[in-house]
C-alpha cells in the first residue's frame, strides 16, 4: 500500500515551474492514494481552487484532501464568518472530512481550518469521538488521520499550537490512531510525537508554493506493509525536478492498546 502525503501547495502562490515536475515524479511512483492535508490555495479564490482540481485530478490516482486555514478567506471578514466554506464546497469538495477506505489502511480526514481561530486551527472533542466510531470499525488495517495543523512542534518552532492538539494528542492513542498526516508549518518531519510515542508524526513540507522556509518544496512517499511503515522525503533538486530523496526511515506501527 503506497500514500503520497502532499501538502500546502497554496494554488495563487505558486513557486514558477514546478507543477509539471511534479506531476511526473507522482505519477512515477504510482500511489494507491494521495492524500492532501490543507491548504490547497492561496486566498480561497475560485481560480485557485479551480488550478488546485485541475492539478490532483490530472495525477492518474485518488486524492482525497482536508481544508488548511488558506482554504478560508482571510481578508474579507464578512465571507471568513458567514459563509467561510463556500468556496471549498464549490471549487474543491462539501466533504471537508472525508473517509477513504481499503483492505489495509482506513484514512480518515478531520477539518482543522476554523474562521475563529484563522491560523491557529482547532479540533474538538467531537472531532475525535468521530475518530473513535471510525476506528472501531477498522479491524486489524492501518489507521491513519489526516489534518492541516499538527498536533505537536518543533522546539525551536515559533507559531501557536493548534487549539485542542493537547487533548487530541492524550486521546488518539487511546482510539487506535498510528499514524497523523499534517502540514502547515511548510517543514518536512517524521517521527514518533514526543508525548505521545506511540503514535506516529508525519508533516509534510509545501509542495507546490514559494512560502517555503528552510527547505525546498517537498513531499512525503510513504509505503505501508504489515505493522510497519517507512516514510521518505522527496524535495525539489536543483535541476527543477523532484529528485532529492530524504532518508527513508521505518516505523513499527503500535497495535490497538
Ligand atoms: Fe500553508
Ligand atoms: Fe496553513
Amino acid at each position: 500500500m503506497r500514500l503520497i502525503h502532499l501538502s500546502d501547495l497554496h494554488f495563487g502562490a505558486l513557486s514558477p515551474g514546478l507543477e509539471a515536475p511534479l506531476a511526473a515524479r507522482l505519477r512515477t511512483l504510482s500511489p494507491d492514494l494521495i492524500v492532501v492535508s490543507g491548504d490547497l490555495t492561496q486566498r480561497a479564490r475560485r481560480a485557485e481552487f479551480a488550478a488546485a482540481r485541475a492539478f490532483l485530478a490530472d495525477l492518474g490516482a485518488e486524492v482525497i484532501a482536508v481544508p488548511g486555514n488558506h482554504d478560508i478567506p482571510l481578508r474579507n471578514p464578512l465571507a471568513r464568518i458567514f459563509w467561510p466554506w463556500r468556496a471549498y464546497d464549490r471549487g474543491w469538495s462539501p466533504v471537508h472530512e472525508p473517509l477513504w477506505q481499503n483492505d489495509q489502511v482506513v484514512v480518515a480526514g478531520v477539518n482543522t481550518a476554523d474562521p475563529w481561530a484563522w491560523k491557529r486551527g482547532r479540533i474538538t472533542g467531537h472531532q475525535l469521538d468521530r475518530l473513535a466510531e471510525v476506528f472501531a470499525g477498522a479491524g486489524p488495517r492501518a489507521r491513519i488521520v489526516a489534518m492541516h495543523h499538527p498536533l505537536e512542534h518543533q522546539p525551536d518552532e515559533a507559531q501557536w499550537l493548534m487549539k485542542g492538539a493537547t487533548a487530541a494528542l492524550r486521546r488518539l492513542p487511546q482510539i487506535g490512531a498510528q499514524i497523523v498526516l499534517s502540514g502547515h508549518i511548510h517543514l518536512s518531519h517524521a517521527g514518533p510525537f514526543s508525548a505521545a510515542p506511540g503514535l506516529i508524526f508525519v508533516q509534510a513540507g509545501t509542495g507546490l508554493s514559494h512560502r517555503r522556509r528552510a527547505e525546498a518544496n517537498a513531499f512525503n512517499l510513504l509505503d505501508l506493509s504489515g505493522n510497519k511503515v517507512a516514510v521518505q522525503t522527496i524535495l525539489a533538486d536543483e535541476a527543477g525536478g523532484f529528485g532529492t530523496m530524504g532518508p527513508r526511515q521505518e516505523f513499527a506501527l503500535h497495535a490497538r492498546p
